[in-house]
């Protein structure tokens, strides 16, 4: 059955997400992390990225919102997938368009989120990534091993940077191989490439159908067979590490999410 856990603010409780094993949460919650997952390329893996640390931190027992702002809504279609015996993850339709609702109301984050995850859509000009990167902790770039990618990324990166030095955050960006082979041309072109833009190259995913079965089934590759996901596992692990060294923001979940996504067409 499906199981869109969409998060309102009019109710009363958010169910706490729990770790896989049941402990308690502890009784204090983290201060908040903002983590956007954006590149204006299409296909990288913005949602597979978004999804798989939502799934991680849900997991390991944090309380997690998936925000996602594409109006193709594939981090909400994961969610949907998601099982309800699974770790919360509590969904925000950033993409909605109801005329009954005010944006404001769509894109506050629950009151004890811990780990903010906001997927992106492609194709953001400047000032629409302006908006949703002003206020992140985080900002995560996966791109792929190819020429159009790379060729792509560069702009996007031009582009951020330049929103970034107008705001002095740039220390905030990392970037990510994704549906990497080891031992190719094109990976090592990539990571050469990585390496030169002065911007944590925090870690290489494999290509791997890991996270297509996870992706179909609501979940991310944390929440596999721990055996045949061991070599994805650590591949996160560098990913986890740089994210869990940003200072998080002060609690301030009513401001906590980005601006809403600007009308199609
Ligand atoms: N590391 C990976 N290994 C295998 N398939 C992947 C990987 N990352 C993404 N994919 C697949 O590539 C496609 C595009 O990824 P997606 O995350 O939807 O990109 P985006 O959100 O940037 O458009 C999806 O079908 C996804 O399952
Ligand atoms: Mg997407």
């Amino acid at each position: 059955m499906l199981n869109l856990n969409l998060w309102r603010p009019k109710s009363a409780t958010h169910p706490a997400a729990r770790p896989e094993g049941g402990a308690q949460l502890p009784a204090v919650l983290r201060p908040l992390l903002r983590i956007v997952v954006l590149n204006t390329k299409g296909g990288c893996g913005k949602t597979t990225l978004a999804t798989n640390l939502a799934g991680y931190y849900a997991c390991h027992g944090y309380h997690t919102a998936l925000l996602d702002t594409d109006p193709q809504g594939s981090s909400l279609h994961w969610l949907a997938h998601r099982n309800a015996q699974r770790a919360t993850v509590a969904g925000i339709a950033g993409n909605e368009r109801s005329s009954r609702v005010t944006r404001s109301f769509q894109l506050r984050v629950p009151p004890d989120t811990e780990r903010l995850i906001v997927d992106t859509a492609a194709a953001l000009d400047p000032p629409r990534l302006q908006e949703l990167t002003r206020n992140a902790d985080a900002i995560l770039i996966p791109v792929l091993p190819s020429e159009i990618d790379i060729h792509a990324v560069s702009r996007c990166i031009a582009d951020l940077l330049l929103v970034g030095r107008m705001e002095r955050r740039t220390e905030r960006v990392a970037v990510i191989a994704n549906r990497v082979k080891k031992n190719t041309l094109i990976y090592a072109k990539l990571q050469r490439f990585l390496h030169s833009l002065g911007i944590p190259f925090v870690t290489s995913l494999r290509d791997t159908q890991n996270y297509v079965r996870a992706s179909a089934a609501g979940m991310g590759i944390h929440e596999l067979d721990a055996r045949a996901a061991r070599d994805d596992v650590r591949d996160w692990q560098a990913l986890i590490d740089w994210l869990e060294q940003r200072p998080a923001a002060e609690r301030a979940p009513s401001s906590a999410a980005p601006p809403p996504p600007q009308p199609a067409g």
